[in-house]
């Protein structure tokens, strides 16, 4: 089989706050997908960074007195240390403030506006008059036009649900300085999406995204593509628009450009060639995983920036669907509104690697963390039935038989039937089924422990003459355990490691599962999991809380 060349993309994070479970979800998926296809042999990169521009960044830092450029270095370095503690792998985080982007939003930018699919027009906006700057509508806030209630948003109602422009809503003020906002007019630079319909509908068509989501699409294009407004005036923090000297990239326009940003940081630095993954017609593969809140974005913008600049269009849009804990939103005063750095301080990351992959699949459907249902599922599935097998056996292994694995297979049609699971989970993952792989592991993972049940190795050691049997059970339960981490491996790197070092070998790979280690060496077993306790979760939930 020739080896595939992929590069993989999450979505770029806001720079403006720290990471939590909901994102976690997100870049979880994105590394086992990435983990399994090196796994398979494939060259799979795997690129993400900040996404640092726009008003809220701009504000926050004014609010915090530092400069907008302190403050996305500070969140950076904290996303970061979140990210790489939950395992997440990539060849290469950047930002989106960087001269890479700059570069590629500019030329993309040249290249749109010299093929004529820059409009320009002047529009008229809501303008807060003493802070000298255009409001975007969630800096808006007045009374409810239909239901009069107060303090509502500019664009929608809490209280009755109707949804508005920023003009009607009554007593409007601005939330950032309190002042009546007026109308002022200022020209906008447009990105001509209507121009790319034929092209969007044929390439979304195409099977490049999941059923769901292309249903949806079909509903936008009823409704009609309309131009996209991708300047904002000044103060604004973010990229100038080339001829301007007042004008600025709307953060949405760069921030996709900073995938192509971050790969070409890991090409500068290694000798992978950009041109490769970008220019049109090559043959490598590209993918964004996305949540389904910004499918308009990736489905409809993007791909037709790319079109229009002349590089190549992604492979495929991997959405996700909504993250929810315990029934319901995510919610600050219930606690369950967790902060990626929360979890790390009470729990370990491969648990919610698990459990994730567990309940993931290709759809796009929302996703409940149950907190309960949690514990349950880790402890039983990971800590009851895969480190079991391991932990019953050990013992065996390296006090009676001097660490040393049997030199026969007893049971080759089991060890084969294990091996042989192998297609059918590479499938699962391949397809993003990842709750459908966890449970043909974990079926596995039963026979395996119903084979030791059977054969009770603890019962023949005390019979006399059985040691060989009791030497070759216990050591195909081990082997039959080094073919389940292996399978678990994208999901729980860290584990997996712990149990090469506990077998042993180099590294879990699924050409060596092919067979059994025999008359191998292993090492003392040293606990590779615990469970989770109840008062872990409490205390999670309680410095969530406020
Ligand atoms: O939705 C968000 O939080 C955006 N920061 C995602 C950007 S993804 C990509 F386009 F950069
Ligand atoms: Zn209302």
């Amino acid at each position: 089989m020739t080896k595939r060349r992929i590069l993989v993309t999450s979505a770029l994070p806001y720079a403006n706050g720290d990471l939590h479970l909901g994102y976690m979800l997100e870049v979880i998926q994105t590394d086992i997908w990435v983990r399994f296809q090196n796994m398979q042999g494939n060259e799979c990169y795997y690129v993400c960074a900040d996404d640092t521009h726009g008003t809220p960044i701009m504000l926050k830092a004014a609010e915090m007195g530092i400069t907008p450029e302190e403050l996305i270095a500070s969140v950076s370095e904290r996303h970061q240390a979140d990210l790489s503690d939950f395992h997440i792998n990539f060849s290469q985080y950047h930002s989106t403030h960087s001269d890479e982007n700059r570069y590629f939003s500019e030329l993309i930018y040249n290249r749109l506006n010299d093929a004529g699919y820059i409009k320009k027009r002047v529009i008229s906006q809501s303008f807060d008059p003493e802070k000298e700057m255009f409001l975007p509508d969630r800096y808006i806030k007045g009374d409810c036009p239909k239901c009069g209630a107060e303090d509502q948003y500019g664009d929608n109602c809490e209280v009755c649900g109707a949804t508005y422009s920023t003009t009607e809503i009554k007593n409007p003020r601005s939330v950032i300085s309190g002042a009546v906002p007026i109308e002022k007019d200022s020209e906008h630079y447009f990105f001509d999406l209507p121009q790319f319909e034929k092209e969007l509908k044929d390439w979304t068509k195409a099977g490049h995204l999941q059923e769901q989501v292309s249903n949806k699409l079909a509903e936008w294009f009823d409704q009609g593509l309309e131009q996209w407004d991708i300047s904002r005036d000044k103060p604004y923090f973010g990229f100038k628009i080339p001829g301007t000297e007042d004008k600025y990239f709307y953060v949405w326009l760069d921030a996709p450009i900073g995938y192509m940003a971050s790969f070409k940081k890991l090409c500068d630095n290694s000798d992978l060639e950009f041109d490769d993954f970008f220019e049109k017609g090559s043959d490598t593969e590209l993918y964004h995983f996305i949540g389904k809140d910004i499918v308009y974005f990736h489905a409809l913008f993007w791909p037709a920036t790319l079109i229009g600049s002349n590089f190549r269009t992604p492979n495929a849009v991997f959405a996700h669907g909504f993250l929810s804990v315990n029934g319901q939103k995510m919610s600050k005063s219930r606690g369950t509104f967790v902060l990626a750095r929360t979890y790390l301080e009470s729990l370990n990351p491969e648990y919610l690697r698990y459990y994730y992959a567990y309940k993931l699949s290709s759809k796009i459907d929302d996703i409940d963390l149950n907190l309960e249902d949690f514990k349950q599922r880790v402890n039983s599935d990971l800590v009851g039935k895969v480190v079991n097998i391991a932990s019953r056996s050990a013992s065996f292994v390296v006090k009676k038989f001097d660490k040393e694995l049997s030199k026969v297979c007893c049971e080759q049609e089991l060890y084969d039937e294990f091996v042989a699971a192998s297609s059918e989970i590479v499938g699962h993952y391949e397809d993003r089924n990842f709750g459908q792989a966890m449970r043909s592991i974990m079926k596995l993972a039963d026979k395996a422990n119903q084979y030791i049940d059977d054969k009770k190795p603890w019962q023949l050691a005390k019979e006399e003459g059985k040691m060989q049997e009791v030497h070759e059970i216990t050591s195909l339960a081990i082997n039959l355990f080094r073919v389940l981490m292996t399978y678990l491996k994208p999901v729980l790197p860290e584990m997996a490691e712990k149990s090469e070092v506990f077998l042993n070998v180099d590294s879990l790979n699924w050409d060596d599962m092919k067979s059994p280690l025999l008359g191998h060496q292993i090492n003392k077993f040293k606990p590779l999991m615990t469970r989770i306790e109840d008062e872990q979760i409490e205390a999670m939930i309680e410095s969530s809380k406020g």
